[in-house]
């Protein structure tokens, strides 16, 4: 089981990919398998078209269907996420995120927009059946730069939020496992009864 990454922003580089990156190393550090899906990187009529046949949007479907938890990373553009990111999630089943976790992130310019993860983004992840959807974290770009020397460099409040949010989507899916194993434990021949 693994944990996707999905990168919801237009831009290279994009801040948004590196907080979702950063935050992909964190939960690395804990042991967690990840696997990274960049939207930028399917073909862009097949997601302006709904082209549900499109080989490469049906291979970036199976590989959401298969993850247990998703990170879903945007910038904010015109106080909600980005367009593609939209192209994207249009393209999913109705429950394509059904039974999994998903952590929400954010860059935006402005504080201001800081509840647009909150007011338009939730309610779409909810909409696709997500089992449970965390507090979403919010940086605005002074939050979040890079040093071509000491390469990303993140606002403590960031980190300290990032920390959070990754304890809260590792603890959330050790539980959920345990539950899983223990309605499948093994059960003794002897404790076998059949009724006919
Ligand atoms: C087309 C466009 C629209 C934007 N709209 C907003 C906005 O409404 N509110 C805001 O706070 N920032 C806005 N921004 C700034 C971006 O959200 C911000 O720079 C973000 O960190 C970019 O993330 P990225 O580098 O991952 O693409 C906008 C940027 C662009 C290019």
């Amino acid at each position: 089981m693994t944990i996707l990454l999905l990168a919801g922003s237009p831009s290279i580089p994009s801040r948004s990919t590196r907080l979702l990156h950063y935050t992909g190393e964190r939960l690395a550090e804990r042991g967690m398998r990840t696997v990274k899906l960049h939207v930028l990187d399917l073909p862009a009529q097949a997601l302006l078209h709904a082209d549900f046949a499109s080989r490469d949007i049906r291979t970036a479907q199976e590989t959401l269907a298969s993850a247990e938890a998703v990170v879903v990373a945007t910038p904010v553009y015109k106080a909600a996420y980005s367009g593609i990111l939209k192209a994207f999630l249009d393209l999913l089943p109705q429950d394509g995120l059904a039974g999994k976790l998903v952590l929400p992130l954010a860059t935006g310019g402005s504080q201001s927009h800081m509840l647009a993860l909150d007011y338009a983004l939730r309610p779409v992840l909810t909409a696709l059946a997500a089992r449970h959807v965390l507090p979403s974290v919010f940086a605005t770009d002074a939050q979040v730069e890079w040093n071509q020397q000491q390469g990303l460099l993140l606002a403590e409040p960031i980190v300290r939020r990032i920390e959070a949010g990754v304890d809260q989507l590792t603890a959330t899916l050790a539980s959920l496992r345990a539950a899983r194993e223990e309605a499948f434990a093994p059960v003794h021949f002897s404790q076998v009864r059949c009724s006919v």
